[in-house]
């Protein structure tokens, strides 16, 4: 029986430079989505998977991230005694999802670094990664599933979305094989951002991993790849053409609603979405939309 998944690990050292001149002194992570910073939407997530203890990956500029996980007694002082209970609910909630820690990354040196970072907090037991630019829908199940595939196979396991061909460069995609009576797939093998006609298919790697702790080795020997950067996409590639403890890399294949807030229009789009469904102003803010013209 393996070791069970508890530790989440959260990179969120990038310059943010999509989203300048936002970005100049403030971290992308920190982007209001509706109300609540999206950084926020992936610590929730992961806490509700049952993952207990969240590692983030920092870097300079950064503190405002260490800020909002905290307690703000101050803050919380004023609302109290003003009597603005669901404020001061809402400003406790961030603090109370459990203790975070930080390690900071202090070049930036990419993905599979920034993972690698973390190897000394998270030590020899499998875990989660996940991507602040992607939002996985709370009423949609995707990390649970993963987390009982990595203990059913003993190796990494990688979250699939299909898209159009032509989207295709701006991810990792994997060459998979379907699994005879299960509902997750063997990765054959994994490419970062392909060109389309050099995909070897339509499914994208999106932003949750649940990764054995092998890959650290790994990672310590991955060459920079695509875009002089060490990529995790390439040292999962080494886990899924290896033999052994810790290889074997597997997909789950999620059909859920995702929000992408990596750039400008879908960060827009996804706010707009999350925006839609909220009792207090949703349905005021469909009807603008559909009066709406520009
Ligand atoms: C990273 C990964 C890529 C993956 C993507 C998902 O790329 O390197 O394989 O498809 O996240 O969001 P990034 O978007 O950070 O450039």
């Amino acid at each position: 029986m393996g070791k069970s998944v508890r530790k989440a690990v959260i990179p969120a050292a990038g310059l943010g430079t999509r989203f300048l001149p936002a970005t100049k002194a403030m971290p992308k992570e920190m982007l209001p989505v509706v109300d609540a910073p999206a950084i926020q939407y992936v610590v929730e997530e992961a806490v509700s998977a049952g993952l207990d203890d969240v590692l983030m990956i920092t870097g300079r500029s950064k503190r405002a991230l260490e800020d909002h996980f905290d307690s703000a007694p101050a803050l919380e002082r004023t609302l109290e005694l003003k009597g603005d209970q669901a404020r001061l609910d809402s400003v406790q909630h961030a603090s109370g999802l459990g203790p975070i820690h930080y390690v900071r990354q202090g070049e930036p040196k990419g993905l599979g670094h920034a993972v690698l970072c973390g190897r000394q907090h998270v030590g020899d037991e499998p875990f989660a990664v996940l991507l602040g630019d992607d939002l996985i829908d709370e009423r949609d199940e995707l990390l649970t599933a993963m987390i009982d595939v990595q203990a059913k196979t003993g190796g990494s396991v990688i979250a699939l979305i299909e898209v159009e061909p032509a989207q295709i460069s701006a991810y990792g995609c994997a060459d998979i094989l379907a699994v005879e009576g299960e509902d997750y797939v063997r990765v054959n093998s994994l490419v970062e951002k392909p060109s389309v006609d050099e995909a070897p298919s339509n499914l994208a790697v999106i932003g949750r991993y649940v990764l054995h702790p092998a890959v650290f080795d790994v990672l310590e020997k991955t060459e920079p790849g695509r875009g002089g950067e060490i990529q995790l996409t390439d040292a999962l590639q080494t886990l899924a053409a290896g033999e052994g403890e810790g290889s074997g890399v597997y997909g789950v294949v999620f059909r859920g609603r995702r929000y992408d807030t990596g750039d400008k229009l879908s960060y827009l789009k996804a706010v707009i979405t999350l925006a839609s469904e909220r009792p207090e102003f949703g349905e005021d803010l469909k009807a603008w939309m559909k009066d709406f013209n520009g």
